[in-house]
């Protein structure tokens, strides 16, 4: 019944409103039932106050005279999801409309609550015009994309409800799966949790000349973990200060909005895309026989050639793609993309919090039936892309990496012993604009809550992530007594390719290349476990000219 099959057809179709029924009459009541504690506000309660119709788009941005190759209007507004049977669910959701320029470049993803996905080039310059119709300050951030601070969605331009943000710029990205969400600062885990969401896909001529499976045989997954009551409300935060602490975690795992997901494929290659839009779970993607998976892409685009693993490992905020050539196995076979067990993701003696499913707890993730036999069968591409390396001697630090401590003080998470500040920036969080630098992200075993403290320390783990640009990985090192859990994940990384989160274990460090370049300004660095971030694991960085 929740089995989706996925065919073009079916699966994506033009950008419409009325996949989702936006609700209205409810906003009011949602004002004043969220104003007292937003972030606690579980989306199920609100709905009962909501009577559903389906309203046409606002249009109150003023457009701005230059031209663009497309322009679109966004907006975020309460709705309701069939997620599961029965009931359907209060959500926000991102609503699209291309206002000008080519009608495919957005696409919905019929009745979920996820936002449409945007398919544009490489040059293209477009315009946004996104109106802000949920009952909390909002901003929405292009995460991954490369362009001026003010375009960014930094939380200190959030606007208010029934308020609208004009973005503007130009797709300087290569080809890749970026990612929108929405960026207030305190509010972003809620927000995102409620279902504010969609893919940024990319494109250009570099990947085309890849030849990679396209159509219905390109399918984007993005993978998010629920708590879903009695009545299918979505639940926030059921474990209170300690989902707070340690992160959001689910026990229901929704691909693309839906639970259940099942794939029904031809026995062909296929390029499939995974963003893990998470709060806080990891997840350690293998097939169930343990075939070896062929990994093709990463955050930020193709790698120069396919890499295998035995697994790969996303954290929240991370993409990767894999070529599956669903011809190794025999038609009809029926297989399981797991997420399968590791250790070491939570502080000692704490697990996962109060997270039934804690991160780590092995589960299916997508189901996939080789039903159909192809007309056709692509091959493998040697190479798929060109990668500029960066070369550690060009950093400006080379032998002294500006560095990133975790840590936590008095039961909040710190960087550099700081939380954040709207716009706060430290002496050593200012850079210069075209330099290549050296940073290094470390996460202490014992990241100042002090080892007398939970036995082991407070350390867990931190998915790091920079805006405004994608960097290179170039080392990771691993402090001794936490080998053993790290090594159940570390094969999983994959460090080839453009990244813009890299994760970090407990006991990790990570040292990564980042080129500062185009645009100064304000952007942030934060850990993308929302919670942690909405807590204030979340700093700016200056670039200077
Ligand atoms: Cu996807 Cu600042 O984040
Ligand atoms: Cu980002
Ligand atoms: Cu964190």
């Amino acid at each position: 019944m929740n089995q989706l099959n996925l065919s073009r057809r079916n699966f994506l179709r033009r950008s419409g409103w009325g996949a989702v029924a936006l609700a209205t009459g409810g906003l009011s009541g949602l004002l004043s039932a969220c104003a007292s504690n937003p972030a606690a506000t579980a989306i199920g309660g609100a709905a009962a106050t909501s009577t559903s119709a389906t309203i046409l788009p606002t249009s109150t941005f003023a457009p701005s005279n230059t031209p663009v190759d497309v322009e679109f209007a966004l907006r975020a507004a309460p709705g309701k999801a069939a997620i599961f049977p029965g009931k359907e669910s209060a959500v926000w959701s991102y609503r699209g409309e291309v206002l000008n320029g080519d009608p495919n470049s957005l696409v919905d993803i019929p009745d979920s609550y996820l936002g449409p996905i945007f398919r544009v080039k490489k040059g293209q310059k477009i315009r946004i015009n996104y109106s802000n119709e949920i009952p909390q300050p909002s901003i929405v951030h292009w995460h991954g994309l490369h362009v001026p601070d003010v375009m960014d969605g930094h939380p200190r331009f959030a606007v208010d409800p029934g308020q609208s943000y004009t973005y503007e710029f130009e797709i300087a990205n290569r080809a890749g799966m970026y990612w929108y969400h929405p960026h207030p600062h305190g509010q972003t885990g809620p927000q995102v949790y409620n279902g504010m969401a969609g893919l940024f896909l990319v494109s250009d001529e570099e990947e085309e000349a890849a030849g990679l499976p396209a159509g219905e045989y390109d399918v984007p997954l993005v993978l998010q973990d629920r708590v879903i009551d009695g009545n299918n409300q979505l639940v926030y935060l059921p474990n209170g200060m300690m989902d707070r602490m340690m992160g959001f975690l689910g026990n229901r795992l929704l691909i693309n909005g839906k639970p259940d997901y099942e794939l029904s494929v031809e026995n062909r290659a296929y390029r499939l895309r995974f963003l893990n839009g998470s709060n806080s779970r990891i997840y350690k993607l293998g097939w169930q026989d343990g075939t070896p998976l062929t990994v093709i892409a990463t955050d930020g685009g193709l790698l120069e050639k396919p890499v295998q693993r035995d697994y790969v490992v996303i954290s929240p905020g991370e993409r990767v793609e894999l070529w599956v050539d669903f011809s190794q196995w025999p038609l009809g076979s029926e297989l399981r993309l797991q997420s399968l067990p590791f250790t070491g993701a939570s502080p000692t003696g704490m697990m996962g919090g109060g997270a039934s499913v804690p991160n780590g707890a092995e589960f299916t993730t997508l189901r996939v039936r080789i039903e159909r036999e192809a007309r056709e069968n692509p091959s493998l591409p040697e190479r798929l892309s060109t990668i500029a390396r960066y070369q550690l001697a060009d950093a400006i630090n080379a032998d002294n990496p500006r560095t990133f401590t975790l840590g936590m003080q008095r039961m909040t998470w710190t960087l550099n012993g700081r939380t954040f500040e709207m716009t706060g920036v430290a002496d050593d969080e200012i850079v210069k604009l075209n330099t290549l630098e050296l940073w290094e992200f470390v996460n202490p075993a014992s990241s100042g809550g002090g080892r007398g403290m939970m036995g082991g320390g407070m350390a867990m783990v931190h998915p790091m992530h920079v805006h405004d640009l994608q960097f290179q990985v170039v080392e990771r090192q691993i402090q001794s007594g936490f080998r053993e859990a790290w090594e159940t994940v570390s094969g999983g990384y994959v460090d080839e390719g453009w990244k813009d989160v890299v994760l970090l274990m407990p006991g990790e460090s990570v040292k990564v290349l980042l080129k500062f370049e185009d645009f100064t300004g304000l952007y942030l660095y934060h850990c993308h476990n929302l919670e942690h971030e909405d807590q204030g694991l979340m700093r700016n960085y200056r670039v200077e000219a």
